[in-house]
């Protein structure tokens, strides 16, 4: 086990490069699967989650390998792939830890027609359910049971049946970026057209059919509400650089805001960031924005106001960057509101700013509402553990802020989605450390207090 600890205080200057997506690459390796010869993926990020989808895909059969020993480089050649039934303890273990296994079953059933994968895991902030997954799945001939809290620890099994229908049409009741994206992963090898509607608009999704697009994919109008897919029988080989993270990128900015400093992180789509970029201007933080990188200011002597943000999907305030901001809006000088609206809740890491010294309160499962601490008060260290990836993340940036130590236990939850995020943050000036614990149990979780 392994633990964070920060001596708070410091400003952040210099520059940083964003990784890739974690949400893009988590998809865009399964899609290889679909592939009939071999691709060369760019820019996979280095973390916990992108390694647990390579063990996935070598444990079904595909040859992967890093290009001249850079792991952000990875030729992959599905062609030995011969199973659609991914089984067995190891199998069970690794997709169990992470959500995005799931998109393995898109890409299985899309190749072979049917499928079979242990059931997927990830960050447990609420029950996620997979009932548009398997609308997808039904609407695209295979047949699959249902998926309930009651049933959640089954495999997921998709029985082969013939697609007959010439036009199928998938019409989703919320955006799901996951439904969306095993849809297109189950649909572009499919006889016929298949429409999606109320589809996800995320970077991520634009990015998965951009990947299959060069590989010969017949994708239009990804990024938007309706996404129309013509199957194609083929896939040819591909060289693809995955898009950066938006959601590192928010992260480190909103950590620069938090402590004070002047950073330039590189390697950005800045569009990607228009909803977050648009809060800190609402706050009163300096925002330059250029082609592939982003500047982000904030005077020590400068304070910042408080907002109301509410998450929503793409092009809304995205639900992933909801803790980072609340940990950064502890220090405002005005009140915030945030109001969840794309989890039924994700608010748990509140107790953690409180217990921190925030004046901050979960109002009803999705509200958190935080008011300015007292005047020349400030967060105070404290031992806590990860909750989740993004809570993690919240009292990471709490810990930059906060007077004293701060240490974090299961800190492998960041590490699932954040590359080298202490490397990171130390080369911009932060003091964080990296410390190896047999066991975090001096860390009390809040909820056993
Ligand atoms: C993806 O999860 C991301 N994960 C999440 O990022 C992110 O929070 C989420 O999208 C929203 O942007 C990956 O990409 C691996 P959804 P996903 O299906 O696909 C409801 C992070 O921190 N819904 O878009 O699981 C659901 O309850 C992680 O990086 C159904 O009702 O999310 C939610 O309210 C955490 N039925 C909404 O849709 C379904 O079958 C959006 O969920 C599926 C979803």
């Amino acid at each position: 086990m392994r633990k964070y600890i920060i001596k708070g205080g410091n400003p952040l200057y210099g520059k940083i490069e964003v990784s890739g997506s974690k949400n893009a690459a988590l998809a865009i390796l399964p899609a290889v699967i679909l592939c009939d010869q071999e691709c060369i993926v760019e820019g996979v990020p280095k973390i916990k989650d992108v390694g647990i989808m390579i063990e996935l895909l070598r444990l079904l059969g595909a040859k992967i390998s890093t290009i001249a020993g850079d792991e952000s480089r990875l030729r992959i050649d599905p062609t030995k792939i011969n199973t659609c039934r991914l089984t067995g303890k190891r199998a069970t273990e690794l997709a169990g830890e992470m959500r995005a296994s799931y998109y393995l079953l898109g890409a299985l059933m899309g190749r072979f027609g049917e499928a079979e994968v242990p059931s997927p895991g990830g960050c447990s902030f609420c029950f996620r359910p997979m009932d548009q997954h398997v609308k997808v799945f039904r609407a695209l001939g295979g047949t699959c049971d249902d998926i309930t809290e009651e049933n959640w620890q089954d495999p997921v099994i998709i029985e082969k049946v013939e697609r007959t229908k010439e036009k199928v049409t998938i019409a989703f009741g919320t955006p799901s970026v996951g439904a969306t994206m095993n849809a297109i992963l189950a649909a572009v090898k499919s006889n016929g057209k298949t429409v999606i509607k109320q589809a996800a608009k995320e970077p991520h999704v634009v990015d998965l059919a951009n990947f299959l697009a060069i590989m010969g994919a017949n994708i239009i109008g990804a990024g938007t509400d309706t996404i129309i897919i013509h199957g194609v029988e083929y896939l040819r080989g591909a060289t693809y650089t995955i898009i950066p993270d938006q959601i590192e990128a928010g992260t480190y900015m909103a950590a620069v805001a938090a402590t004070s400093g002047a950073v330039t992180l590189t390697n950005v789509i800045p569009q990607h960031l228009d909803s977050i970029i648009e809060k800190f201007i609402d706050i009163g933080v300096s925002i330059t924005e250029y082609s592939d990188s982003i500047y982000i200011e904030r005077k020590a002597s400068e304070t910042f106001k408080g907002c109301k943000i509410t998450t929503e999907a793409h092009p809304g305030f995205p639900t992933d960057m909801q803790s980072q901001f609340a940990a950064m809006l502890t220090s405002a000088v005005g009140e915030s509101e945030i109001v969840e609206h794309v989890w039924q809740q994700r608010a748990a890491y509140v107790r953690q700013l409180k217990k921190m010294g925030a004046n901050a309160e979960i109002l009803d499962k999705i509200v958190i509402k935080i008011k300015p601490m007292e005047k020349g008060k400030k967060l105070q260290g404290a031992k806590l553990n990860a909750l989740d990836l993004r809570a993690g993340a919240a009292i990471v940036i709490a810990g930059l802020i906060a007077e004293g130590t701060t240490e974090i236990g299961h800190v492998d939850i960041i590490e699932r989605g954040y590359e080298n995020m202490v490397a990171k943050l130390s080369k911009l000036g932060a003091n964080i450390k990296v410390v190896e614990c047999d066991i975090c149990d001096d860390i009390v979780d809040i909820d056993d207090q």
